[in-house]
């Protein structure tokens, strides 16, 4: 495959390679393409046109919603749901599951959305991103309810996420490895420019946020208490730390140099049960981790074999390079 393929070749010929019907997840993904690169324009021009700042409403999670948050939740669904290819979605800023309206087609997949990761950079002018989860409908299934999306993580078709940053990117897996699209803004299409991209085993980088430090559980305090410390606390290495409050970031991070990347178990009042949500923001990442030989635990738990408990869950994540995130698991073992 040369450096120019689009979006929609790379989906047809990988599909063709695995001899599954072309037409509905192409399809799907197109879809999500088109919602981005709306999202990508709003985003960018949000100070301008004056939708940058907060809105006067709280999400189903209780957090203070931005403008933005609403604005990318409607292009979101207003791309998604009269194309034919979902039978119903999730979103991080609605309480229920949005059905598919009686009047148009209905598809054969669920989605899981967060518009809008890492909003409240938006003011700073930082990354924000926008993460999915695809899963398959089950047969028969004409109205969708919260069971229908309660399955593993394992179960996912497809997971991504958009980066909206200096450059605008897409990450994309259906099981055979992840790749990185680059939105070219002079033609409207996401090109291929990080083909098979893979995590390294070994990183000398963390990314947690360090003011939660007193509520964390000792595996957690006893790894960082070490990175922190580096070689003179028993570590080869000394180690460099990160914090964007952006998962899409981070996770870019990691997929393109390494790093571990920790949202873990707290008793913080407000977290309680970790803070990341399993269905679109936990899953789908640890989708792409593991595709791209990375790890995605809770810790105690591989993330993608988590039975969901509802569809606004959330889990304690640390996620990144194998041989770090192992050493955190097995710190939880002890
Ligand atoms: P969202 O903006 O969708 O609510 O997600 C924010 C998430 C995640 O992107 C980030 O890693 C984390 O929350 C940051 O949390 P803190 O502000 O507690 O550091
Ligand atoms: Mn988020
Ligand atoms: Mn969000």
């Amino acid at each position: 495959m040369n450096s120019h393929t689009n979006l929609t070749q790379f989906i047809i010929e990988q599909q063709r390679a695995n001899s599954q019907s072309t037409d509905d997840l192409s399809g799907l993904m197109n879809d999500i393409a088109s919602a981005c690169k709306k999202i990508s324009h709003l985003v960018n021009r949000s100070g301008i046109i004056g939708i940058g700042g907060a809105a006067e409403s709280e999400n189903v999670q209780g957090e203070v919603q931005k403008e933005l948050d609403i604005i990318t939740n409607d292009v979101m669904v207003d791309h998604l749901n009269w194309t034919g290819h979902l039978a119903a979605m999730a979103s991080e800023e609605i309480e229920e599951i949005i059905q598919i309206p009686a009047h148009l087609p209905k598809g054969k997949y669920l989605i899981s959305f967060d518009p809008l990761d890492g909003s409240s950079n938006i003011d700073i002018n930082l990354s924000v991103g926008t993460i999915f989860s695809i899963l398959r409908c089950p047969e028969g299934t004409t109205e969708p309810t919260v069971e229908d999306f309660k399955q593993k993580g394992t179960e996912q078709v497809c997971a991504g996420f958009c980066v909206y940053g200096p450059t605008t990117m897409m990450i994309l897996t259906t099981g055979n490895g992840v790749d990185g699209f680059t939105l070219d803004h002079d033609v409207g299409e996401f090109i291929l420019t990080h083909p098979k991209m893979t995590i390294p085993e070994d990183t000398a980088e963390f990314a947690i946020n360090m003011s939660n430090q007193r509520f964390w559980e000792p595996p957690v305090q006893r790894y960082i208490d070490e990175c922190i410390k580096g070689v003179d606390g028993g570590r080869e290495k000394n180690f460099n730390m990160r914090w964007v409050a952006s998962m899409v970031a981070e996770v870019y991070r990691v997929l393109t140099r390494g790093g571990v990347f920790l949202y873990p178990l707290d008793n913080k009042p407000t977290t309680q049960g970790g803070k990341l949500r399993l269905m679109y923001e936990a899953s789908p990442m640890a989708f792409i981790v593991e595709q791209a030989g990375g790890v995605c635990s809770t810790g105690r738990e591989r993330i993608l074999d988590i039975i969901p408990e509802g569809v606004h869950q959330r889990v304690p994540v640390i996620l990144g390079s194998k041989n770090e995130v192992e050493r955190i698991i097995s710190y939880h073992q002890e």
